[in-house]
């Protein structure tokens, strides 16, 4: 964690957006306060996201996921940062219907965990939707190419772009940018297509499984800590091994409580009250 004197201020979605063709923008998802406060100072932003219903809830796919269970992430990872910028998604049915119910969810989200943004799933049949936002004051990442609040009518979590749906992806990027969008989220798209986008788009792409030379990068923190290991998405590359070294820590746990040999005696309290200044 960052010393207080050492804090620097969150940047704003305008300082993101001029992070264009610079040092690449780093980003996870978090989804608590503990989480959050690992990643503040290493992180450009971090997106609160809908990927919090299959990681901590145990649900098939972010399609169960509610306003109030992203308010009450992002209220828990709002408390742990103070030098990253938070994004928040907003879940599946909350903004599709209307400009008017995308300003609504938008508005509340923002209001209530105190997110710098919003990010919504769609390209073109959203331009109107995030021009709406952006013009009354709400600033939109937008997710393009695999978006898996659609994966019920994309066919499963498929590689995006390849063939004639390159030109489809394309014409969703610039039609997001054109609408306002500050930057980009680019999901499980062919490299090549990354990098025309990146290129054509005059805002920050963000790659998940697209490229190394898009404008930044994330990755949901449970995968990239060996957390979430239900499955292992390609684009995925494991920094550490959480999960198994918790097991690991669980089972000796479960050993030493069986054979007697926890608590030990540093953990126990004497019947006299210590002298003064001694640890225990
Ligand atoms: O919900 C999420 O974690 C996301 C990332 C995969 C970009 O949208």
């Amino acid at each position: 964690m960052m010393s207080a004197t050492a804090r620097k201020k969150a940047p704003m979605p305008t300082d993101i957006r001029a992070r264009k063709g610079g040092t690449p923008l780093v980003s996870l998802t978090a989804y608590t306060t503990p989480m959050a406060q690992m990643m503040d100072a290493h992180c450009d932003f971090v997106l609160v996201g809908d990927s919090v219903g299959m990681v901590l809830h145990g649900l098939p796919s972010t399609l169960e996921v509610t306003m109030d269970m992203m308010i009450m992430h992002g209220r828990a990872v709002a408390r742990g940062l103070s030098a990253a910028m938070m994004v928040i998604d907003m879940p599946f049915g909350s903004y599709e219907e209307s400009p008017e119910q995308a300003f609504a969810s938008a508005a509340r989200l923002m209001r209530e965990t105190g997110a710098g943004a919003v990010k919504l799933e769609g390209g073109r049949h959203m331009a109107p939707t995030i021009e709406f936002l952006v013009h009354r004051g709400i600033p939109v990442m937008a997710h393009i190419g695999l978006t898996p609040q659609s994966i019920n009518t994309l066919g499963g979590y498929t590689v995006q772009g390849r063939g004639p749906q390159a030109e489809a992806i394309m014409a969703d990027a610039r039609a997001i940018a054109a609408a306002g969008a500050f930057a980009v989220v680019l999901e499980k798209v062919t490299q090549t297509l990354a990098d025309r986008v990146t290129s054509e788009v005059d805002i920050p792409t963000i790659g998940i499984g697209a490229s190394v030379g898009c404008d930044g990068q994330i990755l949901v923190v449970d995968d990239m800590l060996g957390l979430f290991t239900a499955f292992k998405a390609k684009f995925v590359r494991r920094y550490a091994h959480l999960g198994e070294a918790g097991e690991a820590a669980i089972a000796a746990y479960a050993d030493d409580v069986r054979m007697r040999r926890f608590p030990g005696p540093e953990h126990v309290f004497a019947d006299e009250a210590p002298a003064k200044g001694s640890a225990r």
